[in-house]
Protein backbone atom coordinates (compact mmCIF):
# COMPACT_ATOMS: atom_id res chain seq x y z
CA UNK A 1 0.00 0.00 0.00
CA UNK A 2 1.26 3.16 -1.22
CA UNK A 3 0.90 6.98 0.14
CA UNK A 4 -0.45 8.69 -3.24
CA UNK A 5 -0.20 12.79 -3.19
CA UNK A 6 -2.07 14.19 -6.07
CA UNK A 7 -1.43 17.88 -6.82
CA UNK A 8 -4.60 18.92 -8.83
CA UNK A 9 -3.09 22.03 -11.03
CA UNK A 10 -6.59 22.93 -12.45
CA UNK A 11 -8.90 25.58 -11.04
CA UNK A 12 -11.77 24.45 -12.77
CA UNK A 13 -13.42 21.90 -10.41
CA UNK A 14 -15.84 19.93 -12.29
CA UNK A 15 -13.42 19.97 -15.91
CA UNK A 16 -11.36 17.32 -17.58
CA UNK A 17 -8.04 17.31 -15.04
CA UNK A 18 -10.53 16.78 -11.93
CA UNK A 19 -12.16 14.02 -14.17
CA UNK A 20 -8.70 12.49 -14.59
CA UNK A 21 -8.16 12.40 -11.23
CA UNK A 22 -11.41 10.75 -9.68
CA UNK A 23 -10.58 7.69 -12.63
CA UNK A 24 -6.62 7.68 -11.56
CA UNK A 25 -8.14 7.68 -7.64
CA UNK A 26 -10.67 4.63 -8.69
CA UNK A 27 -7.46 2.75 -10.33
CA UNK A 28 -5.54 3.60 -7.17
CA UNK A 29 -8.15 2.39 -4.42
CA UNK A 30 -8.92 -0.93 -6.30
CA UNK A 31 -6.22 -1.95 -5.45
CA UNK A 32 -5.79 -0.55 -1.64
CA UNK A 33 -3.40 2.76 -2.08
CA UNK A 34 -4.16 5.88 0.14
CA UNK A 35 -4.88 9.28 -2.45
CA UNK A 36 -4.59 12.48 -1.10
CA UNK A 37 -5.78 15.39 -3.58
CA UNK A 38 -4.53 18.77 -3.21
CA UNK A 39 -6.57 21.12 -5.64
CA UNK A 40 -4.04 23.84 -6.01
CA UNK A 41 -6.52 26.32 -6.88
CA UNK A 42 -7.84 26.06 -2.77
CA UNK A 43 -4.60 27.39 -1.70
CA UNK A 44 -2.85 30.54 -1.38
CA UNK A 45 0.81 29.72 -3.22
CA UNK A 46 2.83 32.02 -4.32
CA UNK A 47 5.64 31.85 -7.03
CA UNK A 48 9.21 31.47 -6.00
CA UNK A 49 10.81 34.88 -5.71
CA UNK A 50 13.89 33.18 -6.40
CA UNK A 51 16.33 34.14 -3.06
CA UNK A 52 18.27 30.99 -2.47
CA UNK A 53 17.72 31.97 1.13
CA UNK A 54 15.40 28.75 2.37
CA UNK A 55 16.15 25.78 4.28
CA UNK A 56 16.44 26.83 7.93
CA UNK A 57 13.58 25.46 9.37
CA UNK A 58 12.39 21.79 8.78
CA UNK A 59 8.82 23.18 9.48
CA UNK A 60 8.68 26.21 7.15
CA UNK A 61 11.51 25.10 4.36
CA UNK A 62 10.64 27.92 2.22
CA UNK A 63 10.80 31.73 3.35
CA UNK A 64 7.99 32.84 2.38
CA UNK A 65 5.23 31.92 4.70
CA UNK A 66 1.84 30.50 2.97
CA UNK A 67 0.14 27.25 2.37
CA UNK A 68 3.57 25.58 0.73
CA UNK A 69 3.45 24.52 4.15
CA UNK A 70 0.74 22.20 3.66
CA UNK A 71 2.20 20.62 0.43
CA UNK A 72 5.89 20.14 2.43
CA UNK A 73 3.82 18.46 5.58
CA UNK A 74 1.83 16.32 2.57
CA UNK A 75 4.82 15.63 0.35
CA UNK A 76 7.12 13.97 3.62
CA UNK A 77 4.27 11.46 4.00
CA UNK A 78 3.58 10.36 0.15
CA UNK A 79 5.26 7.41 -1.75
CA UNK A 80 4.00 8.35 -4.51
CA UNK A 81 3.68 12.19 -6.00
CA UNK A 82 0.75 12.52 -8.57
CA UNK A 83 1.66 15.55 -10.98
CA UNK A 84 -2.02 16.65 -12.50
CA UNK A 85 -2.41 19.32 -15.05
CA UNK A 86 -4.10 20.76 -17.82
CA UNK A 87 -1.78 21.36 -20.67
CA UNK A 88 -1.28 25.24 -20.58
CA UNK A 89 1.01 26.69 -23.51
CA UNK A 90 2.78 22.82 -23.99
CA UNK A 91 3.48 22.60 -20.10
CA UNK A 92 2.24 22.75 -16.65
CA UNK A 93 -0.07 25.15 -15.41
CA UNK A 94 0.97 27.99 -12.87
CA UNK A 95 -0.33 26.66 -10.36
CA UNK A 96 1.09 23.69 -10.35
CA UNK A 97 4.66 25.05 -11.44
CA UNK A 98 4.62 27.42 -9.04
CA UNK A 99 4.40 24.84 -6.31
CA UNK A 100 7.38 22.47 -8.11
CA UNK A 101 10.01 25.52 -8.05
CA UNK A 102 8.98 26.35 -4.80
CA UNK A 103 10.11 22.34 -3.66
CA UNK A 104 13.72 23.57 -4.24
CA UNK A 105 13.23 25.15 -0.50
CA UNK A 106 13.00 21.58 0.66
CA UNK A 107 16.48 20.62 -0.80
CA UNK A 108 17.89 23.68 0.23
CA UNK A 109 17.12 22.49 4.05
CA UNK A 110 18.56 18.81 3.05
CA UNK A 111 19.39 17.15 -0.14
CA UNK A 112 17.81 14.14 0.72
CA UNK A 113 14.31 16.10 1.91
CA UNK A 114 13.39 16.48 -1.94
CA UNK A 115 16.66 14.02 -3.93
CA UNK A 116 15.25 9.80 -3.74
CA UNK A 117 13.93 8.93 -0.86
CA UNK A 118 12.39 5.28 -2.50
CA UNK A 119 9.58 8.49 -3.87
CA UNK A 120 7.78 7.34 -7.51
CA UNK A 121 6.42 10.36 -9.48
CA UNK A 122 3.34 9.97 -12.18
CA UNK A 123 1.55 12.71 -14.39
CA UNK A 124 -1.53 13.67 -15.28
CA UNK A 125 -2.28 15.69 -17.72
CA UNK A 126 -5.68 17.23 -20.28
CA UNK A 127 -4.77 18.37 -23.38
CA UNK A 128 -6.97 21.09 -25.86
CA UNK A 129 -5.35 19.48 -28.24
CA UNK A 130 -2.82 17.18 -29.31
CA UNK A 131 0.81 17.72 -28.43
CA UNK A 132 2.12 17.14 -24.84
CA UNK A 133 5.41 15.40 -25.82
CA UNK A 134 7.60 18.75 -24.33
CA UNK A 135 6.04 18.57 -21.01
CA UNK A 136 6.12 15.03 -21.38
CA UNK A 137 9.89 15.14 -21.61
CA UNK A 138 10.18 17.95 -18.68
CA UNK A 139 8.57 15.25 -16.85
CA UNK A 140 10.52 12.36 -17.20
CA UNK A 141 13.69 14.86 -16.69
CA UNK A 142 12.67 15.58 -13.81
CA UNK A 143 12.31 12.40 -12.60
CA UNK A 144 15.46 11.51 -13.68
CA UNK A 145 16.78 14.42 -11.84
CA UNK A 146 14.95 13.98 -8.82
CA UNK A 147 16.01 10.39 -8.43
CA UNK A 148 12.40 9.50 -8.06
CA UNK A 149 10.67 6.26 -10.13
CA UNK A 150 9.12 7.66 -13.09
CA UNK A 151 5.82 5.84 -12.83
CA UNK A 152 4.13 6.58 -16.17
CA UNK A 153 1.69 9.13 -17.35
CA UNK A 154 -2.14 9.37 -18.60
CA UNK A 155 -3.42 12.53 -20.94
CA UNK A 156 -6.58 12.80 -22.26
CA UNK A 157 -6.47 14.86 -25.65
CA UNK A 158 -8.07 16.90 -27.80
CA UNK A 159 -10.62 17.81 -24.63
CA UNK A 160 -11.20 21.49 -26.68
CA UNK A 161 -13.48 19.30 -28.63
CA UNK A 162 -15.26 17.45 -25.83
CA UNK A 163 -18.68 18.01 -24.27
CA UNK A 164 -17.73 18.49 -20.58
CA UNK A 165 -21.08 17.84 -19.21
CA UNK A 166 -19.94 14.23 -20.32
CA UNK A 167 -16.78 13.31 -19.54
CA UNK A 168 -15.78 9.76 -20.14
CA UNK A 169 -13.89 7.68 -17.37
CA UNK A 170 -10.35 8.33 -18.48
CA UNK A 171 -9.38 4.61 -18.88
CA UNK A 172 -5.17 5.20 -19.16
CA UNK A 173 -5.66 7.49 -15.62
CA UNK A 174 -7.86 4.27 -14.02
CA UNK A 175 -5.03 1.77 -15.29
CA UNK A 176 -2.19 3.88 -13.94
CA UNK A 177 -4.14 4.30 -10.34
CA UNK A 178 -4.08 0.62 -10.75
CA UNK A 179 -0.51 -0.04 -11.58
CA UNK A 180 1.07 1.77 -9.02
CA UNK A 181 1.80 -0.77 -7.29
CA UNK A 182 3.05 -3.31 -9.49
CA UNK A 183 5.72 -0.42 -10.76
CA UNK A 184 6.47 0.50 -7.19
CA UNK A 185 7.94 -3.29 -7.03
CA UNK A 186 9.81 -3.47 -10.65
C1 LIG B 1 -4.05 29.53 -20.96
C2 LIG B 1 -4.32 28.26 -21.69
C3 LIG B 1 -3.32 27.66 -22.42
C4 LIG B 1 -3.55 26.47 -23.09
N1 LIG B 1 -2.53 25.90 -23.80
C5 LIG B 1 -2.75 24.72 -24.45
C6 LIG B 1 -1.69 24.09 -25.15
O1 LIG B 1 -0.56 24.55 -25.22
N2 LIG B 1 -1.96 22.92 -25.78
C7 LIG B 1 -3.19 22.34 -25.74
O2 LIG B 1 -3.37 21.26 -26.32
N3 LIG B 1 -4.21 22.91 -25.06
C8 LIG B 1 -4.02 24.07 -24.41
N4 LIG B 1 -5.04 24.66 -23.68
C9 LIG B 1 -6.31 23.92 -23.52
C10 LIG B 1 -6.34 23.14 -22.17
O3 LIG B 1 -5.23 22.27 -22.09
C11 LIG B 1 -7.62 22.31 -22.03
O4 LIG B 1 -8.73 23.18 -22.09
C12 LIG B 1 -7.66 21.49 -20.75
O5 LIG B 1 -8.74 20.61 -20.82
C13 LIG B 1 -7.83 22.37 -19.52
O6 LIG B 1 -7.84 21.55 -18.36
P1 LIG B 1 -9.12 21.60 -17.36
O7 LIG B 1 -10.25 21.03 -18.18
O8 LIG B 1 -8.75 20.74 -16.20
O9 LIG B 1 -9.32 23.01 -17.00
C14 LIG B 1 -4.84 25.85 -23.02
C15 LIG B 1 -5.85 26.47 -22.28
C16 LIG B 1 -5.61 27.66 -21.62
C17 LIG B 1 -6.71 28.28 -20.80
Amino acid sequence: MSNILVLNGSARPNAFTAEMIRSFCRGAETVGHRVTVIDLCKLDIHCCIGCLNGGRDREHPCVQRDDMDTIYAELRKADVIVFATPLFFWSYSGLLKNVIDRLWALAEYDRSELIGKGRGGALLVAAGGSHPELLYEHFDHMMKRLAWRNLGKAAMLHTDDMDMRAIPECEAAYMLGASVGKREEQ
